[in-house]
């Protein structure tokens, strides 16, 4: 699969429009090169130079334009994209495009192109309800168009009903679900992610700084593949990924029981979480108060050793795939070769936490692959997301009938 995915943004004039630099900008976060597309009436809601600036590429609007086609021809660009995102796609455009209409830049690149289109539609309710676009709808379904929403809610025009379009972040979910290869179909998944919280009396707990976010992405790229994906987490405010299922726990108990209920049915698992190694010996039920503290302003708590849940399940692994992640600050290859034989696993993930621009609470990684041969993979810093694809690509690999 290519990386970046070149994702071209057919903008059609419905108010919705004003949303559509923040798509863009997901998807460049996500690591998309993105051109776009404008309608004349499109360009009325939203200024063609804001999506130039937000794409890095010059944006076009008009079939005719000599200097527009000398740049890139309607065609070079129908042809140029991997996928193209319609959004909003108002009832007109979904009309014209019913019927092969190709009577202007917008229309005459969804004629031409051959990639996937994924379309946004945007409108007013009874539009959406019409017995015209109900049937535009079906044309448009039979022939392999992909949709996503359009969702119920307050619309701009003042009706309450379905005809919003889905949100910038529901629409590069979606095309990166579009895009992945659908290689995981009958597996189920289960991720584990974040730190785990250990209290110590009724207000106080022991955490780590971890986000969630690469377990988040781990999960989200499972289910883009086509899993059931069933998702552990512990401390983070991330967003459920769409599609997956989510179990909130607290604690390293809680994190192991909760696995242990999904484990049966799982194939594959994966342990990104940062499971706290030791919680005080006793929970405290009440607070405690500072005059209680034994002398000289000290506190003095006593910790027993969580169980190793990685280690467990490692233990009775059958079929299943097992990967686990090594946080480790320093001699980050040797840690991580250390645990994978401790623990039993297929794959250990070295995770070097000492790196700002890596691992911890941010959004790229740069990790190493860690096999029981021995062998070693260095990835390039990659979007979590990225980190994830990579991930997969290997597991698969390793579960393919020999
Ligand atoms: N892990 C686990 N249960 C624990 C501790 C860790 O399942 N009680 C898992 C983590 O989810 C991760 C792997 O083991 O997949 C390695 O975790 P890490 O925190 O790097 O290592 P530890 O085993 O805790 O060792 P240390 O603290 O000495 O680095």
């Amino acid at each position: 699969m290519k990386d970046p995915r070149r994702i071209l943004l057919v903008v059609s004039g419905g108010i919705a429009a004003y949303k559509t630099p923040e798509i863009v900008r997901g998807l460049r976060r996500a690591g998309h090169d993105v051109r776009c597309a404008l309608s004349t009436e499109a360009s009325r809601f939203v200024a063609p130079l804001s999506l130039q600036a937000v794409s890095g590429n010059s944006v076009r609007q008009d079939l005719f334009d000599p200097g527009e086609e000398g740049e890139i021809d309607h065609i070079g660009l129908a042809d140029w994209a991997d996928v193209v995102l319609v959004a909003p796609c108002t009832a007109n455009l979904m009309a014209k495009m019913a019927h092969g209409h190709a009577d202007d830049l917008v229309t005459a690149v969804l004629l031409a192109t051959r990639a996937p289109i994924l379309v946004a539609p945007a409108m007013n309710v009874n539009m959406w309800e019409h017995p015209a676009t109900r049937a535009n709808l079906e044309i448009l379904g039979t022939r392999g168009i992909h949709f996503v929403g359009p969702e119920a809610g307050e619309l701009a025009c003042g009706w309450e009903g379905q005809g919003r379009m889905s949100d910038p972040a529901v629409l590069v979910e979606a095309v990166d679900s579009l895009l992945a290869p659908k290689t995981l179909i009958g597996e189920c998944v289960l991720v584990t992610a974040g730190g785990t919280v250990e209290p110590i009396d009724a207000v106080r707990a022991i955490t780590n700084r971890s986000s969630g976010k690469m377990g988040f992405a781990i999960a989200a790229e499972a289910q883009r593949r086509g899993a059931d994906v069933v998702l552990i987490a512990g401390v983070t405010n991330l967003p459920t990924p769409i599609g997956v299922r989510r179990v909130d726990v607290g604690s390293a108990i809680e994190m192991r029981d909760a696995v242990f209920v999904e484990f049966e049915q799982s194939s594959i698992v994966i342990k990104a979480a940062a499971v706290a190694d030791f919680r005080p010996a006793e929970a405290i039920e009440r607070k405690i108060k500072k005059e209680e503290l034994a002398g000289e302003g000290r506190l003095q708590l006593e910790f027993v050793q969580n169980p190793d849940i990685l280690a467990d399940i490692s233990a009775r692994k059958g079929d299943r795939t097992i990967v686990g992640f090594a946080a480790e600050s320093h001699d980050v290859i040797a840690g991580a070769k250390r645990k994978l034989l401790l623990k039993g696993c297929d794959l250990m993930v070295a995770n070097d936490i000492s790196r700002i621009d890596s691992g911890f609470d941010v959004d790229e990684n740069a990790v190493h692959f860690v096999w029981p041969s021995g062998e070693v993979e260095a990835l390039s810093l990659l979007p979590k997301s990225g980190v994830s694809r990579e991930l997969f690509d290997r597991i698969e690999k390793l579960r393919a009938p020999q």
